[in-house]
């Protein structure tokens, strides 16, 4: 199927969705879609969804580059905000090496987020670095609490050719943004966030999308008309509220909401996958080149990483033994791994064995055996001697 015809194929299916996040999921899918991206992201789709097979032909095509480390924030629940000893130690990720990394992966990778633990904007080469990205034909994020922002920030960023920013703002008042964000001060970060919707009107550019994005804790949920009202006045593109995660369980902040709010808006974090998709499609690279699965987790610097992508090739982290042992966690229940890796401990790996909708499906099984049929029979074997299934 050439090139336009999958592309147009995609508009169609874009078409059946309305102005959801999924739509617009598709939307930067088809902008930045190649013959030889979508023909893997097919590959890497069928497999995650019918197979569900440990070594994954195709690469990830969904990528997070950690391209700093520091932040000048202290937020509670996050583990770069609690300066927790060997988490990701301070490094800013150089301009070589993020080449060397966007290189590697450009062939698969439809889109890069800048925002692992760490604040993007403190990296003094980030706009060159997006520049890069948005050449190779790659969609660029960028979330961040956006408190710092160099004086020609503005126009740079709307130069660089970013395409998505996200702006972390909790609060409408300094009083309950601070709460959160700690250190943070609302009324800088209103005012970069406003020049930079002011920037865009300057240049007459579309990008970067502007979002306000509001994370709802007990003590700002009353804020949230308030803040509607104050993202219309500056004129951003969109503003969506989302419930928090508390890993800590911090007792300066408490994320369970009035009964009311919940109804509305926690349906914005819910997934229907039982198993976790992220070791099929998606790859997180740090700022010194260590590769996680996701950035759910608080890994860190090298002990769980899994592979470095500065000093190994892509192809050979991605279907080495911590990846495809993760994988397999969520191939069959109760899975018990050779090698232990983050996915081993994780919530995720615990609700898909506690869930009555997970176990073996025998079509993984099949299809899995025909693609590869030793390593489907032993992890089989292994399984029935671990008393699962
Ligand atoms: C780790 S942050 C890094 C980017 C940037 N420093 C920032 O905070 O926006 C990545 C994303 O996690 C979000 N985040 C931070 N704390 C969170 C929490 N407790 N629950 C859910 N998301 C959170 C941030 O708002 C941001 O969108
Ligand atoms: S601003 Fe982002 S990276 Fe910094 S502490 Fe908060 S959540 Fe973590
Ligand atoms: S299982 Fe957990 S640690 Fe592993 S990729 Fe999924 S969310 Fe991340």
């Amino acid at each position: 199927m050439s090139s336009s015809i999958m592309q147009n194929t995609i508009v169609r299916v874009m078409q059946r969705f309305n102005k959801s996040a999924r739509a617009r999921h598709l939307l930067e899918l088809k902008r930045h879609a190649t013959a030889r991206r979508l023909w893997n992201l097919g590959l890497v789709e069928f497999q995650r969804k019918f197979l569900r097979n440990a070594h994954v032909i195709g690469y990830p095509y969904w990528m997070v580059v950690g391209v700093t480390s520091s932040c000048q924030l202290e937020c509670p629940g996050c583990p770069k905000g609690r300066r927790i000893p060997d988490h990701r130690r301070k490094r800013a990720m150089s301009y070589e090496d993020f080449k060397h990394v966007i290189n590697e992966v450009k062939p698969y990778v439809f889109n890069v987020a800048f925002n692992a633990w760490g604040e993007a904007f403190l990296n003094k080469q980030i706009f060159k670095m997006i520049r890069y990205a948005a050449d190779q034909n790659i969609g660029t994020l960028v979330s961040a609490n956006l408190n710092d922002l160099p004086a020609t920030g503005p126009e740079e960023v709307v130069k660089s050719g970013l395409e998505r920013l996200v702006v972390s703002i909790d609060g409408a008042t300094q009083e309950s943004y601070e709460r959160y964000r700690i250190n943070g001060n609302l009324e800088r970060v209103l005012t970069n966030m406003g020049t930079i919707v002011e920037a865009k009107r300057r240049l007459g550019s579309e990008l970067p999308h502007v979002a306000w994005q509001f994370l709802l804790f007990e003590h700002n949920e009353h804020e949230v008309e308030k803040a509607r009202s104050l993202a219309k006045d500056i004129g951003v593109d969109e503003v969506y509220f989302m419930t928090a995660g508390n890993r800590y369980g911090d007792t300066r902040v408490n994320n369970q909401l009035t009964a009311e709010t919940s109804d509305q808006f926690s349906a914005v974090n819910q997934s229907s996958e039982v198993a976790c998709a992220r070791p099929w499609y998606f790859m997180e690279i740090n700022s010194d080149g260590g590769v996680s699965p996701c950035c759910d987790i608080e890994a860190y610097d090298g002990l769980d990483d899994f592979g470095n992508l500065l000093t190994t090739p892509l192809k050979k982290i991605w279907n080495n033994e911590k990846y495809k042992e993760s994988r397999k966690l969520f191939q069959v229940k109760g899975y018990k791994p050779k090698t232990d890796t983050v996915c081993t401990t994780c919530y995720r790996v615990k609700e898909y064995n506690a869930n009555p909708r997970a176990g073996t499906a025998p079509a993984h099984w099949f299809a899995g055996a025909l693609i590869h049929p030793v390593e489907t029979i032993l992890a089989y074997r292994t399984n029935r001697a671990g008393g699962v299934g």
